[in-house]
């Protein structure tokens, strides 16, 4: 029975990771969906980072601020105070009118302004359970190679009080730079197509967790299988639907990534 109210209980625990916050909710990468995401009792976070012209990593996934504000041009154009001029919720209806956050001024606020990497750390820090991170650098990027040492910075920085932080990445490149300056941080390369040579389950050299498209483990189930032969963990983005989280943890997958962490949850557990 896969319909939305049953329970799964897989054999082995399979991570909840909210991707970009509870972003069915709320308006992706703002402090609203990622509250929301630890309420519902997400093991993770995961978001998107981007690097401003004036050197700030800033939680959007598009190159572009057009589709996810009311502004226009690249991040990497655009300063932290331009990015913080401009409304980040207003463009996503749904789910605005049942938002317990919507009459303060604070809470607001959270659904509409743009979401620096360093408040989404403060908020992990602060969460009342443990939270991890999931934090990827996209590629190609103007401020190449600066992303990751500023990325790095902050990770330090907050070391102590988020502990639990994964960076993933479409570019190997990107995974190498994280490496080679902080091996202790595990990376995840993420994967929409299965390239041949990584059909039997192999990594980029030092990545130890695959992170595959749903497309990826429909087309070719027996990945999972391989990827854990190698030792590897198996994280899938984007499962939203009943039918795709029982196929995940058919297949034995560690992690799934979702915009619906609350129902994900209740299917699981
Ligand atoms: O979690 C991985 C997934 O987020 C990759 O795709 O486009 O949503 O960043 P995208
Ligand atoms: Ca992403």
């Amino acid at each position: 029975d896969i319909s939305p109210g049953s329970r799964l209980s897989p054999s082995r625990p399979v991570a909840v990771i909210a991707h970009r916050g509870a972003s069915e909710a709320a308006p992706e990468h703002t402090l609203a969906a990622y509250r929301k995401a630890i309420e519902a009792g997400a093991d993770a976070l995961e978001c998107d980072v981007r690097l401003t012209a004036d050197g700030h990593l800033v939680c959007v996934h598009d190159r572009r601020v057009n589709r996810t504000s009311n502004g226009k041009g690249a991040v990497s154009a655009l300063e932290l105070a331009d990015l913080a001029a401009l409304d980040f919720g207003s463009w996503k209806k749904e789910g605005k009118d049942e938002d317990p956050y919507e009459s303060p001024d604070q809470e607001a606020s959270d659904r509409t302004s743009v979401l620096t990497l360093e408040r989404l750390l403060q908020l992990v820090a602060d969460a009342p359970q443990p939270v991890g991170l999931a934090i990827e650098t996209k590629h190609p990027s103007r401020w190449a190679g600066q992303v990751e040492t500023r990325l790095l910075q902050l990770l330090e920085r907050y070391r102590h009080v988020v502990p639990s932080v994964r960076v993933m990445s479409f570019s190997a490149r990107s995974l190498h730079r994280i490496r080679s300056v902080a091996p202790h941080i595990p990376t995840v390369y993420l994967m929409q197509l299965l390239l041949p040579r990584h059909r039997d389950g192999r990594l980029p050299p030092g990545v130890a967790i695959a992170g595959p498209s749903l497309r990826i483990l429909r087309a070719h189930p027996e990945y999972v299988e391989r990827a854990h032969r190698l030792g590897n963990e198996v994280h899938v983005w984007t499962v939203n639907e009943p039918e795709d989280v029982e196929l995940c943890v058919r297949l034995g997958v560690d992690a799934v990534i979702t915009n619906r962490p609350q129902e994900v949850l209740s299917q699981l557990r």
